[in-house]
């Protein structure tokens, strides 16, 4: 029987023999290639969806032989998937790179009046309860973030139960925050809607779109503000966090009118100010949230593109990572200058570092997506302690301030289904786990009292494993769809040391 391919080979033959073009030489159709190859992540309108807009608005630096190379090679370390020749040869790559730098025909707009409109309020907050409507400890939640099928799972942190379950909107950034007192948690999802849920009544209170693509959001200490960092429009909108409306839209562009993505937007308690990193233009963003109604932009100028902070712990220096990976920098926030320069090869992921004290030391560790190492810091001089060697590069690192032991992974290696356990006083590897052999396994978050680790593994049939923080023994395993990351309220809110904030 004649297979497609040699039908193809032969159709072939006889079109050279009679000196006719191949049938499949018409030139590619981009628009019909996208819909078939890439809408299902970069949506059909090339807004955006689990992968970013392919926009030339939002393609920032990118050549259009760097996008032919991803559509080939795809991006290590994401979800970018490489297309082999047999699925787009050449002409259908060159035509795909050409076409995500066409302009749309209009940009979508989404200010003020959009994000106002898009608000929808589920719950009157005068009729929410007054106190917690569960028996388990309100501040040893856990939201657990399963992308696995879009929902949200909470979690009683003492007797290990799921205490409600919801779906969330399509693809939520891992990140839940909280608001200071720990009781409502608030969900960003990449396509821009922000949600606010009451861990009292275990209920939805309100939902609205900040953005078309949205990266994050990050909550004042004082609770009264939200800021959102969009990707598309290019924009930061704080929010009210009470109700949701919309308090500013605020640009994001620099002096001389060039818009930029954000990267991500934290909030930095002691200073009283969100801080943003930028994905186009070589600025970092702080804006204090004491003025009501005002948000005022203080700019820093950096030596390079930053795209994921760490802070050391009285929030006084920011160390940023570059994307190319090469080093990292420390910025001095009062003096919004340059002091140091780290030694980090093979991209740091600082947005998961943790600090730590290390022979009378405050050091921070820093797990690397392209090297099978732990860098550890010593930040009061910003050389490198020491290089941890890993099982394979890691994405997250975890510990708590109740245990000398630190939890890695190797996300990004062979053997994605092992748990590195690090001591903190030696810093050497002591234990390695494997919740579930051959199952990718990574982003370890700590009980209240530090007692116990939660594991996830981020497979569509995937768990929740609990582990005696101190013997290692498994305690529990909760079945859960690919849970991406799972956030501890009293970890969170008392910005524990051993976890990102
Ligand atoms: C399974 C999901 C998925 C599919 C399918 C997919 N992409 Fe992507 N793509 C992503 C993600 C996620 C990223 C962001 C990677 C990162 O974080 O750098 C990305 C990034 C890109 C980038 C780089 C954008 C930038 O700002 O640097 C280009 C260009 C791109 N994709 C083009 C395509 C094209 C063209 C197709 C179809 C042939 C496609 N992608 C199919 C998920 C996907």
């Amino acid at each position: 029987m004649p297979t497609t391919r040699s039908v193809a080979l032969a159709a072939l033959a006889l079109s050279a023999a009679l000196h006719l073009p191949p049938a499949f030489a018409a030139p590619p159709d981009p628009a019909r290639l996208f819909t078939e190859h890439c809408a299902a992540c970069h949506g059909g309108d090339r807004l955006g969806a689990i992968g970013p807009a392919l926009l030339p608005e939002n393609l920032g630096r990118l050549k259009p032989a760097e996008a032919e190379s991803i559509i080939r090679h795809g991006r290590p370390a994401t979800q970018m998937p490489g297309f082999a020749a047999d699925v787009l040869d050449d002409a259908a790559v060159t035509a795909l790179a050409a076409y995500v730098f066409t302009p749309l025909p209009a940009m979508p707009v989404w200010g003020e009046a959009e994000i106002t409109a898009s608000r929808i309020l589920h719950r009157d907050p005068a009729t929410l309860p007054a106190a917690p409507q569960h028996g388990a400890d309100p501040l040893n939640l856990f939201t657990v973030v399963e992308a696995g099928d879009h929902h949200v799972s909470i979690v009683d942190g003492d007797r290990f139960t799921v205490l409600d379950r919801f779906p969330s909107r399509f693809a939520l950034h891992g990140g839940a925050k909280y608001s200071p007192d720990g009781r409502f948690v608030y969900l960003a999802s990449r396509d821009g809607w922000i949600a606010k849920y009451d861990l009292h009544s275990l209920a939805l209170v309100a939902e609205v779109r900040a953005g078309v693509n949205t990266r994050n959001v990050a909550v004042s200490a004082d609770g009264r503000v939200l800021m959102v960092g969009n990707t598309l429009p290019h924009t930061l909108v704080a929010l009210d966090a009470g109700d949701l409306n919309p308090l500013a839209v605020i640009p994001v562009a620099d002096a001389a009118g060039n818009g930029s993505r954000v990267s991500a937007v934290y909030a930095m308690p002691p200073r009283g100010a969100f801080v943003a990193a930028l994905k186009d233009i070589r600025e970092v963003w702080e804006i204090p949230w004491g003025e009501p109604g005002r948000f005022p932009v203080r700019r820093m100028e950096t030596a390079d593109h930053l795209d994921d902070f760490f802070f050391d712990p009285p929030y006084r220096h920011l160390m940023g990572a570059s994307r190319d990976g090469r080093r990292g920098i420390v910025v001095d926030m009062d003096a919004g200058a340059m002091v140091a320069e780290l030694d980090l090869p093979g991209m740091p992921h600082l947005g998961s570092g943790i600090s730590f004290s290390h022979e009378g030391r405050t050091v921070m560790a820093t797990p690397h997506l392209r090297e099978a190492v732990i860098s550890v810091i010593d930040t009061g001089t910003w050389t490198t302690l020491r290089r941890i060697a890993m099982p394979g590069p890691g994405f997250f690192l975890r510990g708590h301030e109740t245990t000398p032991y630190a939890w890695g992974d190797a996300y990004m290696g062979r053997e994605k289904d092992v748990i590195p356990v690090i001591d903190t006083r030696t810093l050497e590897i002591v234990r390695t786990l494997r919740p579930a052999p051959g199952k990718l396994t990574a982003h370890v978050e700590f009980t209240r009292d530090g007692r116990h680790a939660l594991v996830s593994v981020m497979e569509d049939e995937g768990a929740l494993v609990v582990y005696d923080a101190a013997t290692f023994a498994e305690v529990a395993r909760l079945p859960m769809r690919k849970p991406i990351g799972k956030y501890n309220v009293w970890n969170k809110i008392s910005y524990s040391s051993g976890t990102s904030h």
